[in-house]
């Protein structure tokens, strides 16, 4: 078992719907040394690939893809979900449906912070259904810019996400893959990794 896998076993809540939520050490509070060994463990994956910038998506994507980007010295640029007067000019936007939240949102980043020379690594705290991630990719592919991967904390392997996004050909690595969770019996299981 992963240090993330402990973590969620240890602090993480089932609620109804099939939900884990994770507020005492990444949605809320921030674990700051699990959010530093998640960044190395990204790094440790993505090993080699001159990445050059990290993407992610507001809100709770933000801390992991800071740390992350602090570690290889890149910038770590967050897309928007409400249009801003500070975000200005030319825009990358896509849309993502949140299955969970049942609402749209419209995201974007401004295109001066993406160029057709950028090896971005993605990274999320979450993939369940895989929206956001395929707005992201979107977004990355409309610079003209490369995807080298995403880098998920929990994805949700029972969903869709992990199958439709590795389906299009991008490399999806999470650091815990749960694929079976129970309300009733509050157990988790994991998909073994290497
Ligand atoms: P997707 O992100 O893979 O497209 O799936 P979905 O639309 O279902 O998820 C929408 C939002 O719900 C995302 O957060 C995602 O991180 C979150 N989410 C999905 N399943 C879970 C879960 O089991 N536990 C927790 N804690 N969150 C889950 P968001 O709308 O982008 O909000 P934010 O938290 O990043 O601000």
């Amino acid at each position: 078992m992963n240090f993330l896998e402990s973590k969620i076993l240890s602090d993480g809540v089932l609620k109804e719907g099939n939900i884990l939520k994770v507020n005492g050490f990444l949605n809320h509070l921030i674990d700051v040394d699990i959010a530093d060994q998640m960044a190395a463990d990204f790094i440790r994956r993505f090993k080699g690939e001159h990445i050059t910038k990290i993407l992610t998506i507001e809100a709770s994507g933000i801390s992991i893809a800071m740390v992350t980007a602090f570690k290889l010295h890149v910038p770590m640029l967050f897309a928007k979900k409400t249009q801003s007067l500070n975000v200005d000019g030319e825009v990358y936007a896509a849309d993502a449906y949140s299955f969970t939240h049942k609402t749209n949102n419209h995201i974007f980043v401004s295109s001066k912070y993406l160029s057709p020379d950028d090896k971005v690594l993605i990274i999320d705290d979450f993939l369940a259904n895989g929206q956001a991630l395929k707005a992201l990719i979107n977004i990355v592919e409309q610079a003209g810019a490369k995807v080298v991967g995403c880098g998920i904390a929990i994805e949700k392997g029972f969903q869709e996400g992990g199958a439709l996004v590795r389906g299009l050909g991008y490399r999806v690595e999470s650091i815990a893959i749960i694929d079976e969770m129970d309300y009733a019996t509050q157990t988790i299981k994991f998909r073994e990794q290497n």
